[in-house]
């Protein structure tokens, strides 16, 4: 009689690469999540494929940060680097990216700024080159979370004309402006540093605003689609789910992953029972892959069940 089943197959493993080797510190907030170098990285993707989780999608920690982001363009950038090492390893794993600026910015907004405003169409040419570079390194698929308007199609057309057609894009296109990525800014050192992100990420509140997001991603050539956080918006993924054709993604996000491990640290919940629990919820809502931190332990239990 069961109508949903969870498998490995769709889940996505994110993970944090910083600069240097043999580097490996998890995040206080994330616990079992780290942030590492290359060498590190690679070493974890091996166990992630071998646990039969399909693919990661990588972060990276730049050495250094400045007004525009530099290092997120650089073919020498962490995240350029662990895709090559990924490869290098010969892994099977499929590789996606985080396209944005936060992580590379000093002032931590996704897009460059001026007086305080975050530039919309500056930021498109600086995220296509990123995408770029990531398409050069070796990624399978790239993800756009940055929310400026009309990003997809600039990453569309750069990746078109360079040669990188089959690179395919995956697009945060609901985003939420959610207190739920408190442990993410932790972990990817990218909390703004004035400001908040309300100017170009979604608000809470809306829904029909959900499917004029995904409708223009996918006009600019959006492969997938992503709502993002996932338990707070399981209506919203059911209702993308209903109106799209192409597959849907729903991110659960870290500060969802932390409250889970934090109940179970003290006892107050089963993990295990309440992770499958989740993941189950998410697909039921509608989702095709689900971005969690939870997959390396998901694909454990599942196994043995
Ligand atoms: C970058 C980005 C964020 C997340 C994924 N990509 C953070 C943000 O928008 O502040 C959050 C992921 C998570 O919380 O696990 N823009």
């Amino acid at each position: 009689m069961r109508e949903t089943w969870l498998t490995t197959q769709g889940l996505v493993y994110p993970m944090f690469v910083c600069p240097g080797s043999k580097v490996r510190t998890e995040v206080s907030s994330m616990p079992g999540v780290y942030q590492q170098s290359v060498d590190q990285l690679v070493e974890e993707c091996r166990e992630v494929e071998s646990l039969g989780v399909p693919a990661v999608i990588l972060f990276g920690l730049p050495k250094n940060k400045d007004a525009r982001g530099s290092e997120a363009v650089s073919a020498s950038g962490v995240v350029q680097r662990a895709i090559e090492g990924i490869r290098k390893a010969k892994l099977k794993l499929l590789v996606i990216t985080d396209v944005c600026l936060c992580e590379y910015t000093d002032h931590g907004h996704c897009g460059v700024l001026q007086d305080g405003v975050v530039l919309n169409d500056p930021t498109l040419e600086i995220l296509a080159e990123e995408a770029l570079s990531h398409a050069r390194a070796g990624a399978d698929i790239v993800a756009p979370s940055d929310m400026m308007d009309g990003r997809v199609g600039a990453i569309r057309s750069k990746l078109d004309a360079h040669g990188f057609a089959d690179v395919a894009i995956l697009s945060y296109a609901a985003k939420y402006c959610s207190g739920f990525y408190g442990p993410f800014r932790e972990a990817a050192q990218s909390a703004p540093q004035v400001g908040d992100r309300r100017s170009y990420q979604m608000d809470p509140a809306n829904a029909r605003e959900a499917l004029r997001e995904v409708a223009l991603d996918i006009e600019e050539g959006a492969d997938m689609v992503m709502v993002k956080p996932a338990l707070p918006y399981l209506d919203i993924v059911r209702l993308v789910r209903d109106h799209v054709q192409i597959p849907v993604a729903a991110y659960n996000v870290s500060g969802e992953y932390a409250m889970v491990k934090a109940a179970a640290r003290n006892g107050w919940l089963d993990e295990q029972r309440v992770v499958l629990e989740i993941l189950t919820a998410i697909k039921r809502a509608g989702a095709d892959i689900v971005l969690t931190y939870h997959a390396k332990d998901a694909a454990r239990w599942l196994k043995a069940c």
